[in-house]
């Protein structure tokens, strides 16, 4: 199977953040009112915006009749109610970078950082890794730690979240180290079983962006696509 990745950039001017706001369902816009913080309701209103423009592409509608449901812990999901068959999807951004995965499997999850000098990774290493995830992280020469840092903990974060459990799912107790060498030579460690049927699997995105992505389905090739967010406002006027 051939599994899609969308990169996105969240960044959209005012103008067109007001034209987005119209296409969101009531509790989209009400839900954006409460975040206090310009940029991260200005990243909240484009990612929504991606996601129904996507998801309308797969189910043949306009973005604003894409009915969207949540599971129990918030998982943002389309309403199997409204929508047969619906696609599994879900969407990561770090600051106004971007990604989301759509396809019809049972579940999806994926994660995505963009790669900085934490301050905090051994804390982070030694609360939430497993044993052979910290010693694989922690006996890396210095230069070598950010970077596997980032590609364990979005691993974790994508099976999390392909299983839709948010912050009551146990993290440190899932293991998602795969092969050691491949984590010291920055390169893709190849399908990875872990609980449930699920398989995570490297995002090939390069860069200083490291993204994971979990399913339950064999996928023999990730692509990542750019997609645009279009300019509704210059459309309008
Ligand atoms: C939502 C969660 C699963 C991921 O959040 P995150 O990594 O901060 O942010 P991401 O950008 O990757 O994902 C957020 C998006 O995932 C989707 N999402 C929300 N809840 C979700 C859930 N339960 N499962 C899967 N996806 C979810 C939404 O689209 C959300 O975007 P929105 O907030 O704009 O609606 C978060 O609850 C989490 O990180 N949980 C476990 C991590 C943990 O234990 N952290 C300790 C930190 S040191």
């Amino acid at each position: 199977m051939l599994l899609n990745v969308w990169c996105v950039n969240l960044d959209c001017r005012p103008g067109t953040i007001d034209s987005y706001l119209r296409v969101l369902a009531p509790l989209e816009r009400e839900r954006s009112k409460r975040l206090v913080d310009i940029e991260a309701r200005r990243q909240f209103v484009a990612a929504r915006m991606t996601m129904r423009m996507i998801l309308s592409g797969s189910l043949g509608c306009r973005p604003q009749d894409v009915h969207l449901a949540e599971n129990a812990h918030g998982k943002p999901l389309v309403d199997p109610l409204r929508h047969h068959p619906a696609p599994a999807f879900n969407l990561s951004h770090d600051g106004d970078f971007g990604v989301m995965a759509v396809g019809m499997v049972a579940d999806l999850g994926i994660d995505v950082l963009r790669l900085r000098p934490w301050s905090d990774v051994e804390a982070i290493v030694r609360h939430f890794f497993t044993r052979p995830e910290q010693a694989a992280v922690m006996e890396l020469p210095l230069e070598k730690r950010a970077q596997a840092f980032a590609r364990i903990w979005t691993r974790k974060e994508a099976v999390v979240k392909a299983l839709g459990e948010g912050l009551s799912a146990n993290i440190g107790a899932i293991n998602v180290l795969g092969s050691r060498r491949a984590l010291a030579n920055a390169s893709s460690s190849g399908p990875i079983p872990v609980v449930d049927g699920l398989f995570v699997y490297d995002v090939p995105l390069g860069g200083d962006r490291i993204a994971s992505l979990a399913t339950t389905v064999a996928v023999a090739t990730i692509v990542t696509t750019p997609f645009i967010l279009p300019d509704l406002m210059t459309r309008e006027n």
